[in-house]
């Protein structure tokens, strides 16, 4: 095996936002809240729990409070937060890990985040710093970094840029998103090799959504040059509603087999995702499919490693 793959990989679950943020059904949240414990018991060590956005842009995460109010523990419980508004809602929990997220094209975060990209980015740097000084975690979650649905694909430097921005700003981590799963490993490796020589103290977290069946591969590349942390969701649940095109995001269960498989350790237990996957996927519009699934359901809930 090639010496330069880690020895460990952080498993960083995203299916309770990214994965309920484009549900059609509105989950209850007594549901969620079984979802996340579960995912906990699996051995799940960092979770975007929810997001503090506007009900009216996603009411699927209305229960924000509540989620956090229920669901924070000595893990790292990160929620997500669009503006200063969803900041001052943050602050009267007790959380103590925000992601902040932009894109890197105007027309995206036009539709998401209803501002174009310098004038998202001078609404963030401040609130950053002002969460560094306070002793928060900060991740940013960056999206649109290799494609946008809406301008199509998307310069590196500009890229770099958009990151600089939040690296200056002091955030602690960047996560960086494909978000409508065009970019092939050779992308992704051009992508985070660049950022690991721009950034080599931050945090790099690849963000994978796995729309044309790339994101194993795209995991693979980025493994082989010292990327260890990675964001996925349980069931392969994903998908941002204000990028067309964004379907779910690389499933934890994959990712957790293929490093496992490798020698590469994640702690955590394929078989409690899948027992996870039971408490929510009941409650949803769609069945979930991925392989891992597929097999469990096939062998009457025996799962075959
Ligand atoms: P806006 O309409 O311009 O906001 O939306 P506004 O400041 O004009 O406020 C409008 C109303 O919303 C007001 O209420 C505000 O109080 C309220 P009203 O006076 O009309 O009753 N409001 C809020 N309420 C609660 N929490 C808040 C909040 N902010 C305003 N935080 C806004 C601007 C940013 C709020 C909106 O665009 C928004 O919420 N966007 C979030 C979109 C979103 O959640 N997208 C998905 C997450 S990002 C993602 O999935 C990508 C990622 O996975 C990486 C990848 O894959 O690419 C991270
Ligand atoms: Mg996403």
């Amino acid at each position: 095996m090639n010496v330069l793959l880690p020895d460990r990989v952080t498993i960083i679950e995203v299916g309770p936002r990214d994965g309920l943020q484009n549900e059609a059904n509105q989950i209850k949240t007594s549901d969620k809240i079984s979802f996340i414990q579960a995912l906990k018991l699996a051995g799940i060590q960092e979770m975007e729990i929810t997001s503090f956005v506007s009900p009216k842009w996603v009411p699927q995460m209305q229960d924000a409070s509540e989620i956090a109010n229920h669901c924070l523990d000595d893990k790292r419980n990160f929620v997500l937060a669009p503006n200063r508004k969803g900041i001052e809602r943050v602050k009267n929990t007790d959380v103590t890990a925000v992601a902040l997220f932009a894109g890197v094209s105007n027309t995206f975060n036009k539709k998401n985040s209803n501002k174009e990209t310098n004038e998202l980015l001078n609404e963030l740097v401040p609130i950053i710093q002002e969460l560094k000084t306070e002793g928060y975690f900060v991740r940013a979650c960056i999206s649109t970094a290799f494609y946008c649905p809406y301008e199509g694909k998307i310069n590196l430097d500009d890229t770099i840029n958009v990151c600089r921005k939040f690296v200056d700003a002091g955030v602690d981590e960047l996560s960086v998103a494909d978000t409508i799963g065009m970019a092939t490993p050779e992308e992704a490796d051009l992508l985070f090799s660049s950022l690991l020589k721009e950034f080599p103290s931050t945090l790099l977290t690849a963000h994978f959504h796995d729309t044309r069946g790339m994101a194993l591969a795209n995991i693979y590349a980025c493994l082989q040059i010292g990327i260890s942390r990675f964001d996925t969701s349980a069931g392969g649940l994903g998908g941002c509603p204000f990028a067309n095109g964004a379907t779910g995001n690389v499933a934890t269960e994959s990712v957790v087999y293929m490093l496992e498989r490798m020698g590469i350790e994640t702690g955590v237990d394929l078989e409690k995702i899948m027992k996870a996957l039971d408490h929510i996927e009941p409650h949803l519009s769609k069945p979930i499919t991925t392989p891992h699934r597929t097999l469990y359901k096939k062998e009457n809930k025996t799962f075959i490693k």
